[in-house]
């Protein structure tokens, strides 16, 4: 029986561009959909509500330079903080730092002739770095920050041309990072699109007859973007490794009613399985087919698409986690709770966070288990943990041992799960440092081991600040997770 963590498990952290690196417009790098979302102080916590994007927020956004209604534009200016912030994920011991590139960064027009260099330089600096401390980069090539040229011009995943400018951009930084980047993420949680399709596909809800069918073309022209990074990837670089990756939704039947049941196998089938199921078997699966059917969706799907998407799945399953929700065949009466991107029914059995996101460790061990059973392929943890809200002290420490509790909780589960037999090969816990959510761009629901000394308007020094939690991981590297 495997007694727990390999000797090179991947112990990390991640991070993305769109929520830390800020300077939105230095060096030529133009707007994204996260930069043209408002903060919005009065929205209810407990209650998901994705906000509509349309052109005339765009327009509106655009002719103002304000950084404090949108505040992922200045991030937490890891720009111009790497150097410091790395030090510190080296310090806690990091095997592995997941980071996003900016697309609005590299071809800030979406077809330029040539890439940015100073773009690029500044990705260099960033992954050089990560290798000075022996820490693996594993980049993210996508990751909620759809550039509104590519909306503008093009209409967003919607249309097919922005395989070819995606495959442009996937050979710039592939060519680039050669021997230097072996872990990729093609997309950061696909299977948002469907509640989220502004910002993972750029396809704008604007009271278009069938919105539902746009999202899954954007979708199709994704899966068969990925399956050309894949098979370019490999061909760039024998070494390279490139994942899938879901939000993975795990749900369980509210009772144990035959239809709840089927209530939560329909939920995990269009809300998961759909989407690894076409990255890693590289098929669509029959219920997709009669879910299409059923919704009056009807893909154009091209010559060869389908064999491309066969030929070229991911090496690995990439899933953040964060909570899990429960299905039922007659949800009417029960409560709602919020949970990532959509509200979701709760769990009388589970707690939640502040911001009502449901805390159970156990579905972790349960989807890893479901998910290798599934693909047989190994897992990465791309994200976890939970937004807590945090006091620094007058000593300038921070005391977090909800924090600790949470992340403890869900890697005993992980290691169980490691046991039970399933292949995990790295965890890159979300959010090491505070940054600027995303669902609600706020700075006041912090996840980071370390503190960033800023509020939700902006205000304050930006310095950085070590919490318990940060010895407690920096011990469990240490220790390869012996110490919890
Ligand atoms: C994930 C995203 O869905 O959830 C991250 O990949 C995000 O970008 C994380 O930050 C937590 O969500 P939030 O809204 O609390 O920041």
């Amino acid at each position: 029986m495997n007694k727990g963590f390999s000797e090179d498990f991947l112990w990390g952290g991640a991070l993305s561009a769109c929520q830390a690196e800020g300077a939105y417009n230095e060096d030529e790098k133009t707007l994204t959909i996260p930069e043209v979302m408002k903060f919005n102080p009065k929205n209810d916590r407990k209650v998901t509500k994705q906000i509509q994007i349309n052109m005339e927020m765009i327009k509106e956004a655009k002719n103002d330079p304000d950084t404090i209604k949108y505040p992922k534009r200045r991030g937490i200016d890891f720009y111009h903080t790497y150097k410091e912030d790395l030090a510190l994920f080296a310090e806690m011991g990091f095997k592995v730092f997941r980071y996003s590139i900016a697309w609005a960064r590299v071809f800030p027009n979406g077809n330029d002739k040539k890439p940015n260099e100073k773009a690029l330089e500044f990705y260099d600096n960033v992954i050089d770095e990560c290798l000075k401390y022996n820490m693996k980069p594993l980049i993210t090539i996508s990751h909620f920050d759809m550039p509104i040229v590519l909306i503008e011009k093009y209409g967003g995943w919607y249309n097919r041309e922005l395989i070819d400018l995606y495959l442009r951009y996937c050979e710039v930084i592939f060519s680039r990072y050669r021997g230097k980047v072996n872990y990729w993420v093609t997309f950061n949680e696909i299977n948002m699109s469907v509640k989220a399709g502004a910002k993972t596909l750029g396809i704008l809800n604007e009271g278009q007859s069938n919105y539902e069918e746009m999202l899954f073309q954007g979708l199709h022209h994704q899966f068969v973007a990925a399956a050309k990074a894949t098979k370019l990837a490999h061909k760039i670089d024998a070494n390279n490794k490139i994942g899938s990756m879901v939000a993975y939704f795990t749900t369980y039947p509210y009772t144990c009613k035959p239809e709840d049941a089927m209530a939560m196998q329909n939920d995990d089938q269009m809300k998961n399985l759909f989407f690894l199921d076409i990255l890693n078997k590289g098929n669509y699966p029959y219920y997709s087919k009669t879910y299409f059917e059923r919704n009056n969706i009807e893909l154009k799907i091209e010559a060869g698409d389908l064999e491309i998407i066969k030929e070229y799945t991911a090496d690995f399953v990439g899933m953040s986690y964060y909570n899990s929700m429960i299905s039922s065949n007659d949800g009417e009466q029960l409560e709602l709770t919020a949970g990532n991107v959509h509200s979701v029914y709760k769990n009388p059995h589970l707690p939640s966070n502040e911001w009502g996101w449901q805390i159970d460790p156990v579905g972790l061990r349960y989807t890893l288990n479901h998910v290798y059973d599934r693909y047989n392929k190994p897992i990465f943890i791309l994200e976890n943990s939970s937004g807590f809200i945090d006091k620094l002290n007058d000593d300038f420490s921070v005391n977090d041992p909800y924090r600790i509790d949470f992340l403890k909780k869900h890697i005993e589960q992980m290691k169980l799960a490691i046991e039970d037999g399933v292949a995990v090969i790295g965890y890159t816990m979300w959010g090491p440092i505070d940054m600027i959510s995303s669902s609600t761009s706020e700075m006041t629901k912090r996840y980071g081991f370390i503190y960033v000394d800023q509020d939700d308007y902006g205000n304050g020094s930006k310095k950085r600040y070590k919490k318990d939690s940060f010895y407690w991981y920096q011990n469990l590297i240490k220790t390869n997770g012996r110490e919890l």
